[in-house]
């Protein structure tokens, strides 16, 4: 480890002393933090650290596939992949309001994180991707002054009924320093520069019901515009884009044909701290060749809208 900075070598030193001999569990989300503390763990108590990554069945497209292959095969961490999509989406099934949605989706994590971390019972400590900013804003809640507009449900909200200790070594660090880190130990650049995705997932990027078929064409539809705005150089210059599945039907017109198909609302937004944020003023070119490209390559979506709306009054998600 001669190349790597110091506060890195620190950072491991501070865990090894901390854990000891002893055994870790990480919801590993794919996320920037978690994945950060992943690669960290593995790299101060290797095989002591299990991952647990749940796929909800509310991921992007390949995501689970790109988390595997980065940890599991990439860095040779151990991590248990969870396929609960059937259980996620059984639990959601006829269930339309968003904030349903949302306990839905932190309740069944916390039941498939459970049920996987029971199987581990040496495992003495529980490590979450907490940073600064969140332990800030939780401090904030307790003492009344940020008040919730939404749920937010992280991969970090599990109740203490496991008995494990916790671990939360990016405590002290801001978003910057967790990316620097995360680099330093190796993590690739599009993992460590992502944009944020929210804890339910496409969730509440399907308006109303959650159904598979949904899903579906909503990975294809977001992976195009995530596709495009990196090639026309607009990911970096945005904090977030992303695509929204209407549950409405429209008349379009293909070939000699009428077609009567949904529509997906595309979201790209600019912001310091997404309390407020500017819709992105993306070039017409841009987004006339990702609306071209949806509509020809994913069959079921027939029209394609802009989202001009800023924070606020609007949320930079639809729900
Ligand atoms: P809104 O829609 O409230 O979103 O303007 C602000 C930021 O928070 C993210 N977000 C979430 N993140 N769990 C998360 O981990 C959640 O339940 C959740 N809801 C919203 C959103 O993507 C945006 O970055």
């Amino acid at each position: 480890d001669w190349n790597m900075p110091d506060y890195v070598n620190e950072a491991i030193a501070k865990v090894r002393a901390q854990v000891g001999d002893e055994e870790v569990i990480l919801g590993l989300s794919g996320g920037v933090d978690s994945s950060v503390v992943a690669a960290l763990l593995h790299r101060a108590i290797g095989e002591q650290l299990t991952c647990v990554f749940v796929d909800n069945g509310l991921l992007r497209l390949n995501e689970a596939e790109q988390v595997m292959e980065t940890f599991s095969r990439n860095l040779g961490v151990k991590v248990i992949h969870v396929d609960a999509t059937e259980q996620f989406m059984g639990h959601l099934k006829g269930v339309s309001d968003p904030e349903a949605k949302r306990k839905i989706i932190g309740r069944e994590f916390v039941e498939v994180f459970q049920a996987e971390a029971k199987k581990l019972p040496n495992a003495k400590w529980l490590a979450q991707g907490t940073i600064y900013p969140d332990v800030i804003e939780s401090a904030g809640s307790k003492t009344g002054k940020a008040h919730t507009i939404k749920s937010h449900h992280n991969v970090g909200g599990l109740p203490d009924t496991l008995n494990l200790k916790l671990l939360e070594p990016l405590r002290e660090l801001f978003k910057d320093e967790v990316r620097e880190l995360g680099i330093a130990l190796g993590l690739p650049h599009d993992m460590v520069y992502r944009h944020p995705f929210p804890g339910p997932g496409l969730g509440v990027r399907i308006l109303g019901e959650v159904k598979k078929e949904f899903a579906d064409l909503l990975r294809r539809a977001d992976a195009i515009f995530i596709d495009e705005l990196r090639a026309a150089d607009w990911y970096d210059k945005t904090s977030q884009a992303f695509a929204v599945f209407l549950p409405v039907k429209s008349v379009g017109v293909m070939g000699d044909g009428r077609t009567y198909e949904y529509v997906v609302a595309l979201r790209a937004v600019q912001t310091q701290d997404f309390m407020t944020a500017h819709w992105a003023e993306l070039p017409h070119s841009l987004l006339g060749k990702v609306s071209n490209r949806i509509i020809n390559e994913v069959r079921g979506i027939n029209r394609v809208v802009y989202d001009i709306s800023g924070k606020p009054p609007a949320t930079i998600e639809w729900e």
